[in-house]
């Protein structure tokens, strides 16, 4: 009997179905600066996280200087750190409505031929990391605020049928890769989570190779995970779609203070915890880890302070609470 009680408890572990400290990857986006120049940067990026995603660097804008030119050389250089440190790294993205050249934005191209400039850059791109990216945000926020499909140079130029011909030319050039629908403001229950549920379930339909859906989860201190968050996420998790947060930050309405900070750090908690809690969650990414280097406060006049370490590396409350639901892996 002893014999077959081991057996057992090895095909669990070997299997993973055992469900010891199962923690999904906790990753941050990289900006290129402080990553070639900042050695307390690379020190923290080193130390902290076991997966990362370029916040600039895989776009069409940095990609892409003109339409018979491609400038790998900041995508390569985080492609070859995350191989050498053991990270794993997303890629980001594919197909967006901003940061697209100016070359290609002036250029007037037929249906065919967009479709044409279209397959060439994601098959150069994705095909040049085979098996070196693990997921890939092939389409990002084609879903407009209002719940409609979102005015865009692909929408305008190939028409709706473009994102699912995005993710067919994704997995061409990397059949391994997890192919991502990536949005904002899709985390709860609203018409416009209904309007991408309805568009990842008919790319499903369709029999299109999409693998998950990314939360961006921007979000505001004193976030909380709730019901509708569950709901949301069962309803992924029904489809056959796993789910990861892609760009986690909790601003705070400036001037920040210790009652905000435990705000931010109870929210960073929750998500962590809700997280860790779904099996189907495989990722919680950080869209950076310094307030340093955040784009909240350009973007949002007032906000700040959104990240895990201060603008002097020191980790922040929402640091020491998130690690206690996800300690630090030795990566
Ligand atoms: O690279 C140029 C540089 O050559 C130029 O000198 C400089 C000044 O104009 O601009 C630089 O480009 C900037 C780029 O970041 C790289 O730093 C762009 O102006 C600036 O607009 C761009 O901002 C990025 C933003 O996306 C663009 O919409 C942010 O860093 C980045 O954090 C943000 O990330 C997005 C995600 O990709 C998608 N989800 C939302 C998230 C926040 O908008």
């Amino acid at each position: 009997m002893k014999f077959y009680l081991v057996v057992g408890l090895c095909s669990l572990i070997v299997t993973g179905s055992a469900t010891f400290s199962r923690t999904p990857y906790f990753g941050t986006a990289v900006a290129m600066d402080p990553f070639r120049n900042d050695r307390e940067y690379r020190a923290v990026l080193d130390r902290e996280f076991d997966m990362i995603v370029a916040e600039n660097a895989f776009k069409w804008s940095e990609l892409r200087p003109g339409p018979d030119t491609f400038d790998f050389d900041d995508a390569d250089a985080l492609v070859a750190y995350a191989s050498a440190t053991g990270k794993k790294i997303r890629g980001h993205t594919l197909v967006w409505h901003r940061q697209l050249p100016k070359w290609l934005l002036e250029s007037k191209p037929s249906r065919d031929e967009a479709i044409a400039i279209l397959r060439e850059h994601i098959s150069r791109v994705v095909g040049r990391y085979a098996g070196r990216v693990d997921a890939w945000d092939v389409v990002n926020e084609a879903i407009d605020d209002d719940a409609k499909m979102r005015d865009s140079f692909w929408l305008r130029t190939i028409g709706p049928d473009y994102v699912g011909l995005a993710f067919e030319f994704a997995h061409d050039a990397d059949p391994k890769a997890k192919l991502y629908y990536n949005d904002y403001s899709i985390e709860d229950l609203s018409p416009k989570s209904d309007a991408v549920f309805d568009l990842v379930r008919d790319l499903k339909k369709k029999g299109v190779a999409i693998d998950g859906v990314g939360w961006q989860a921007h979000v505001i201190a004193g976030f909380r995970i709730g019901r509708e968050h569950l709901q949301n996420s069962k309803r992924i998790r029904e489809l056959g779609l796993e789910l990861s947060i892609t760009e986690l930050d909790l601003r705070i309405e400036l001037p920040s203070n210790v009652e905000k900070l435990r705000l931010q750090a109870d929210s960073f908690a929750s998500i962590a915890r809700f997280c860790k809690a779904d099996k189907n969650c495989k990722a919680l990414v950080m869209w950076g880890f310094t307030d340093a280097h955040s784009w909240i406060p350009g973007a949002f006049p007032g906000f700040g302070d959104a990240l895990i370490f201060d603008t002097s590396f020191r980790p922040k409350q929402g640091y020491d609470e998130l690690r206690r639901v996800f300690p630090r892996k030795q990566v």
